[in-house]
């Protein structure tokens, strides 16, 4: 039986912001899942749903077998959660912080104890850990944050967006502790917004737009599905719109292209076996009299992936600027 069963689930806020809009997907025991997807696009929704801190508007949601709706402090007993946004009270200590959280789990005092000292130095706190947390860095708290979900050692972890805000160092730290943790045997729900996490970290993905799943698979199903390495022809910044159209031209004009698809100034041909179709495409390029400020070859990343099933690129230099103009997007047919 799937650790997590989750079937036509909706979520409608006020009248009609449909966050989601009809979603399926299981968890296996033992996985990490990784749930991805653009800024706005449903999944601390989702997630708030399965660790019962939302009430569904429809669909079913099954946690260990536990209905979220009908039992939920039998399911959050069960689980660990770390929230997008840091929750972490700033007047106690980090070990303060850690001890409380198991003893409002049932835990005995020594017991939390000696999960907290073990978690400070995981997270790399236990210099700090007599500090209070108002004087931590974003980054020491959000450690602390994810810390807290940890303490009374759950078999299932939900995390949304666990490493956002932390530096790459700290950041690998963390993937190599919920590994660790995965291969103890802790299933763990994850979300995020960096494509090389979730290719590095989980086993399964889905990938969800404007509240509805557009893929799911493993990574490399999902890289698979792209058909072939991409060869991506980068114009000068100030290339007009008719130039761009002519490198998709001349691109779509060749027997090998699987798939062509424009991003800002740059162009992608999906091909098979991209190193031997490089001098082709130059010599396409070159007949058009297309001069490219760049030429690229690469196999298929779920950076593509996401591209090819949101028309989006996912980047996270880009992640702000998102937040900015995901209001204006329009739903796609
Ligand atoms: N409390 C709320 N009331 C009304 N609309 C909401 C509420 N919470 C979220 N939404 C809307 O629901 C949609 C999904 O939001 P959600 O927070 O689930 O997305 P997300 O995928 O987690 O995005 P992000 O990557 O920015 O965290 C968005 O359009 C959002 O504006
Ligand atoms: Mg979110």
């Amino acid at each position: 039986m799937p650790l997590v069963e989750v079937h036509d689930l909706v979520k409608v806020y006020g009248k009609d912001v449909r966050a989601v809009d009809g979603v399926s997907f299981e968890v296996n025991a033992g996985e990490v899942f990784g749930f991805l997807g653009p800024n706005g696009a449903g999944k601390t929704t989702t997630i708030r749903v399965l660790v019962t801190r939302l009430e569904p508007t429809g669909g079913t949601a099954f946690v260990d077998g536990i209905d979220v709706t009908s039992d939920p402090n039998e399911v959050r007993r069960r689980i660990g959660y770390a929230a997008q946004f840091i929750g972490v009270d700033d007047d106690l200590t980090g070990g303060e912080t850690l001890v409380l959280q198991g003893r409002l789990h049932g835990m005995s005092t020594k017991a939390a104890v000696a999960q907290a000292d073990l978690l400070l130095e995981v997270i790399d706190l236990t210099d700090a850990a007599g500090r209070r947390a108002g004087t931590y860095s974003g980054g020491m708290r959000r450690r602390l944050d994810l810390a807290q979900a940890l303490v009374h050692k759950p078999r299932l972890l939900f995390l949304d967006e666990p490493t956002t805000g932390l530096d790459p160092q700290n950041r690998r730290a963390l993937w190599e502790y919920l590994r660790s943790l995965n291969e103890d045997g802790v299933t763990i729900f994850l979300t995020t917004q960096y494509l090389e996490e979730a290719d590095a970290l989980v086993h399964r993905l889905a990938i969800i737009d404007h509240g509805l799943i557009v893929a799911e698979g493993t990574p490399g199903e999902l890289k698979a599905g792209i058909g072939g390495d991409a060869i991506t022809v980068t114009l000068h910044a100030d290339a007009s719109l008719q130039e761009i159209a002519d490198v998709e031209a001349v691109l779509r004009g060749l027997d090998a292209a699987h798939d062509v698809r424009a991003f800002d100034h740059s162009v992608a041909v999906y091909v098979t076996d991209g190193g031997s179709r490089i001098a082709s495409v130059v010599r396409a390029l070159d007949e058009a009299g297309v001069n490219p400020a760049r030429l690229e070859l690469s196999e298929p990343t779920l950076d593509e992936v996401f591209l090819q099933h949101t028309g989006e690129r996912l980047r996270v230099e880009e992640v702000k600027q998102q937040r900015r103009t995901a209001m204006g997007r329009r739903r796609r047919s």
